[in-house]
C-alpha cells in the first residue's frame, strides 16, 4: 500500500488511498459485468455513504447490508435498493422499522426458519412495496443457513405469509483458507448447495431469480451458470487477512490506521498509539500478528492493548524513530470501520477530503 502518511497528522486516524480504492472497486464492477453476474457489494466493510456512491455509479445494483439500521443509515443517504443478508428476527421494535423501510426501499431480507419467515410475512403486511426474500442456506460455513435441501419449507412458509420469494444465498465463510485451491474449493461448494435449493424451490413452483454468494476470497472463483449475484465486502479496502491468503497484493491495500510511535524501549521493540479500539481484536490462523506494517513488512504486533501496538522486530532490521507516523493494516477491516467517526482521504501526502462513517455502531 502505499498511502504516505501526510506529516503532522493527528493519529490514531483510518487513511484511505481513493485511487487504490477506486481501482479495486472497478475491477470488481468489470469482472461481474464481463461475466454476467449481478453486484451486490456488502456494505459493512465501509459502512460510508461516500464509497457507496462510488460502488452503485460502479455498476453495483444495490447494496447488502447486516442490519436494519445499516439499512436505515443507507436509506438515509439515497441507496433505495437494499438487501439485509441475515436472518433478521423481528421483535416489535425492529418489525415496526422494517415496515416503515419497505415502505421507501426496494427491500430484500434473508431468512432460514419457518418462525423467522412468519414473523416477517406478520410484520410487512401490506407494505407498499413488496418486500423480497431470500432463503439462506449452509454452503460449509456452519454458520447460519438451512441444508440446501430443507430450503423448500421455509420458502413455502415465507410465500404463504404474503412475501415474495425470489432466491437463496449463502456466505462461504470456510473460503477463507490459504490459497486459490480453498477459495475455489470453497466456490463449488457455494455452486453446489445454492443450485440444489434453487432447486428445490423451483419445484415449489416459486419463481428463483436471485442466487446470490460470494465472499472476497470466493468471486474470483465462480463459473458462470449456478450463482447469479456476487456479494463481497472486504475488497474494496482489503486487509492484512486478505493479503496473507492470497486474495490481494500489497498493492491493493487501500486502507491503513495512522499511527505515532510513542515509545522505543528496545531495538527491536516500538509502540504505537493504536490497539483494540483502532484496530479490532479479530486474528484469524492465518495472520501473524495484529496487523501489517507496509513500511516493517517484517516487523510483529505481538501485544494489542486498548491504545497501544507493540511491535517486534527481527534482529538487525531498523525501527522508526520516537514520533514517527506508521501505517498499520488492520486484520479485518470491517470492525476497524465500524469503530471510527470517519475515514481521512489522503492523496500525495496530504488529506483531500473526510468521508464520515455513515453506518457506524449501526449494528441493531
Ligand atoms: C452474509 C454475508 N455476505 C457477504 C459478506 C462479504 O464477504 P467478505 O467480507 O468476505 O467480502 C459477508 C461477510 O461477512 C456476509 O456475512
Amino acid at each position: 500500500m502505499a498511502i504516505p502518511l501526510p506529516d503532522g497528522l493527528a493519529t490514531p486516524a483510518l487513511v484511505v488511498d481513493p485511487d487504490v480504492l477506486d481501482r479495486n472497486i472497478s475491477r470488481m464492477a468489470e469482472a461481474s459485468r464481463s461475466q454476467g453476474f449481478a453486484l451486490r457489494p456488502h456494505a459493512k466493510s465501509h459502512k460510508c455513504a461516500q464509497i457507496a456512491d462510488r460502488q452503485l455509479r460502479a455498476g453495483a445494483r444495490g447494496l447488502s447490508v447486516a442490519t436494519i439500521s445499516e439499512a436505515e443509515a443507507f436509506a438515509r443517504v439515497g441507496v433505495d435498493d437494499l438487501f439485509i443478508a441475515y436472518p433478521v428476527w423481528l421483535d416489535a421494535g425492529k418489525a415496526q422499522r422494517l415496515r416503515r423501510l419497505a415502505d421507501y426501499v426496494a427491500l430484500r431480507v434473508g431468512v432460514e426458519s419457518v418462525e423467522g419467515a412468519q414473523r416477517l410475512g406478520k410484520a410487512v403486511r401490506g407494505s407498499v412495496r413488496p418486500v423480497e426474500v431470500l432463503v439462506e442456506v449452509d454452503s460449509g460455513s456452519h454458520r447460519t443457513g438451512v441444508q440446501p435441501h430443507a430450503a423448500g419449507e421455509v420458502g413455502k412458509v415465507a410465500a404463504d405469509a404474503g412475501l415474495d420469494v425470489v432466491g437463496v444465498f449463502t456466505f462461504p465463510g470456510h473460503g477463507y483458507g490459504h490459497g486459490a485451491q480453498a477459495h475455489e474449493r470453497a466456490a463449488r461448494d457455494e455452486e453446489r448447495a445454492l443450485g440444489e435449493a434453487a432447486k428445490v424451490l423451483r419445484d415449489l413452483g416459486l419463481d428463483v431469480r436471485v442466487v446470490s454468494g460470494g465472499s472476497t476470497p470466493t468471486v474470483g472463483q465462480w463459473q458462470p451458470g449456478a450463482v447469479n449475484e456476487l456479494r463481497p465486502g472486504v475488497y474494496v479496502f482489503n486487509d492484512a487477512t486478505q493479503l496473507a491468503i492470497g486474495t490481494c497484493g500489497v498493492e491493493d491495500l487501500a486502507l491503513a490506521a495512522a499511527a505515532t510511535v510513542i515509545s522505543v524501549p528496545a531495538p527491536d521493540r516500538f509502540v504505537l498509539d493504536v490497539g483494540s479500539k483502532v484496530l479490532g481484536s479479530d486474528r484469524s490462523s492465518w495472520v501473524s500478528g495484529h496487523g501489517y506494517l507496509p513500511q516493517f513488512p517484517q516487523g510483529t504486533i505481538t501485544g494489542l492493548w486498548e491504545h497501544h501496538a507493540v511491535v517486534r522486530l527481527p534482529e538487525g532490521v531498523r525501527g522508526p524513530r520516537l514520533g514517527a507516523l506508521v501505517a498499520v493494516v488492520p486484520n479485518h477491516i470491517c470492525t476497524p470501520v465500524n469503530l471510527a467517526d470517519e475515514l481521512l482521504v489522503v492523496r500525495d501526502r496530504e488529506v483531500i477530503d473526510r468521508w464520515p462513517v455513515t453506518a457506524r455502531g449501526a449494528n441493531t
